[in-house]
């Protein structure tokens, strides 16, 4: 059986994981940068963990590059991404402390490099997003969550602006009411790569505070550093179960989604 190479890209807060004791550092060259990331053997998987800041959270959300980092997943042979990400919460049902495994996005993003399909060589290309995140990875990481008796949302939307600066309560009460649930910097343009690029991406967001208007208090980075230290035990252990239930032949469009995805990208 064919190894299988799965991704974990760590968010705000997700610099070491646990797991990955034993990793050694690679560094990877793709045609839009180079990507430093650890790889080590977990069982039956070969498992890269790519801090998505930077080492010690050096790079802003509006400065990651996100083609980069897709590029050299693919580059490696990955076909499996779980990504985590902090987000401010909309929605009382998802409090802070919450793990939510989300199923849509809305983009509010405005000066970032948002696909792969740039029209070179004439290739325009318009990629179904009517399933954003693999339902295989999320179903992958909500029976993991089930089988360590651990209290998962299934489902939310993840509202992604530009940051770096938090929201204005005017903004989240618009979010709000487009139906948006949860808030964060990062997810968009990583989700758009990763399916352009036929990658079976998920996302596990944590809900690190209320946003802006809602608790009343101002919001501080700090404090989305400490919430995300107390759940960090837990999303280890998350992302640990659902490693070993990751399958190597998924049912799902992500494969077919990447089909223009240049190779040697
Ligand atoms: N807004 C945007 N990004 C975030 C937040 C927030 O309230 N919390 C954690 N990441």
């Amino acid at each position: 059986m064919p190894e299988i190479k799965v991704a974990i890209i760590g968010g705000t807060g997700v610099y070491n994981q646990s797991l990955l004791s034993d990793a050694l550092e690679i560094l990877v060259d793709t045609p839009y940068g180079s990507v430093s990331m650890m790889e080590c053997d977990y069982k039956e998987l070969k498992v890269y963990f790519l801090a998505r800041h930077g080492g010690g959270h050096s790079v802003p959300p509006h400065k990651v590059n996100y083609k980069a980092n897709i590029a050299a997943l693919k580059k490696v042979g990955v076909e499996t991404v779980i990504s985590t990400a902090a987000v401010g919460s909309l929605n009382e049902t998802m409090p802070p402390g919450s793990m939510v495994v989300i199923d849509q996005f809305i983009d509010l993003t405005k000066q970032r490099s948002l696909t792969f399909f740039e029209g070179d060589r004439g290739l325009v290309v318009h990629t179904d997003f009517t399933d954003p995140y693999c339902p295989e990875v999320r179903k992958t990481i909500l029976t993991a969550g089930s089988k360590i008796k651990q209290d998962l949302v299934d489902g939310g939307c993840y509202v992604c602006t530009e940051g770096p600066r938090f929201e204005t309560p005017a903004e989240i009460k618009m979010m709000k009411q487009w139906g948006g649930d949860l808030v964060g910097m990062t997810n968009v343009p990583e989700v758009v790569l990763a399916r352009e690029a036929g990658l079976c991406y998920s996302t596990i967001a944590l809900s690190t505070n209320y946003a802006a208007g809602i608790s009343g208090e101002p919001l501080t980075h700090r404090e989305v550093l400490e919430i995300m230290d107390q759940v960090k035990p837990d999303l280890d252990q998350l992302l640990t179960a659902s490693l070993e239930h990751i399958k190597s032949e998924p049912k799902c469009s992500c494969k077919e989604a990447g089909q223009y995805w240049p190779k040697g990208s």
